[in-house]
């Protein structure tokens, strides 16, 4: 298919990552959309001929209206990359019933809504690409991090569980794991903390939000024919 025919979603696309990956499938030709919350940075993307649409993809009833709403615009999606997440640290004994709820809602249930909403147009169209972006906290686990890597551990579990569901009808389902990614998410650490860390990433550099964009512009890409269900690590060598 002519790539100018392709179109891509990206959920959390304001900043960071998120912005990067849409940035990147831009630039590869997608008819784009974008989910997000900050509205004068979704304002940005609408003057790139991008349709941003303020969504909360914990909920379902709005991704259900907006994938609605590309379908109507495009009449088809190729490509969906669930990227929207948040944190909300702390220690289990203190964590609130708040932070482990909003973090699970965003970052797991997000990721449900978007994918059963596309899942229908992608099976109708024999074809599809769906990246989530998980973590390597979802792999090893993290104190202080017990919401956020139960979330990406469930994002692991439900992309292979897609995957196998969904491959007889040549729909490719993955999920990348970054480590460290220079973003606002991460720039909270102190400088000593940073240190610490760069200690034990072997190509002794933080991850820039380009190299997570690369990796899933290759997995949504035709060069991509024969990877599903996998969850590939974008950390430097961190956990080698
Ligand atoms: N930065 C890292 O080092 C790192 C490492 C591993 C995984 N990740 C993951 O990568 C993804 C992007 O992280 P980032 O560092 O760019 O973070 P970020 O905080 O810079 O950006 C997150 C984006 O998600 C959006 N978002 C949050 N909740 C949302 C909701 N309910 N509905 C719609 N949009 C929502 C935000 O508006 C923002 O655009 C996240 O899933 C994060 O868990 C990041």
């Amino acid at each position: 298919m002519d790539m100018l025919n392709r179109v891509a979603l990206v959920t959390g696309a304001t900043r960071g990552i998120g912005r990067a990956i849409a940035q990147h499938l831009l630039n590869q030709g997608f008819e784009l959309a974008v989910f997000g919350r900050n509205q004068d940075l979704l304002a940005e993307w609408e003057s790139q001929s991008v349709v941003a649409l303020a969504v909360d993809v914990s909920d379902a009833a709005q991704v259900d209206a907006a994938v609605h709403e590309i379908l109507q615009r495009w009449g088809r999606i190729d490509v969906a990359v669930n990227n929207a997440g948040i944190t909300r640290d702390g220690l289990l004994m203190r964590m609130s019933d708040d932070d482990w709820e909003t973090v699970l809602k965003t970052n797991l249930t997000g990721v449900f809504n978007v994918c059963r909403a596309v899942i229908r147009p992608m099976i109708k169209q024999r074809s599809g690409r769906i990246v989530n972006v998980a973590s390597v906290v979802g792999i090893a686990g993290n104190a202080g991090q017990v919401n956020y890597a139960a979330s990406k551990a469930g994002v692991i579990g439900l992309t292979k569980s897609l995957a196998k569901e969904v491959a007889s009808r040549n729909i490719l389902v993955n999920a990348v794991a970054p480590g460290y990614i220079d973003t606002d998410m991460t720039r909270a650490l102190t400088e000593e903390q940073r240190a610490v860390l760069l200690k034990h990433i072997p190509l002794q550099r933080t991850g820039q939000p380009e190299d997570v964009a690369k990796l899933v512009g290759f997995l949504v890409s035709e060069d991509n024919q024969y990877i599903t269900g996998q969850v590939i690590r974008c950390d430097g060598g961190l956990m080698i």
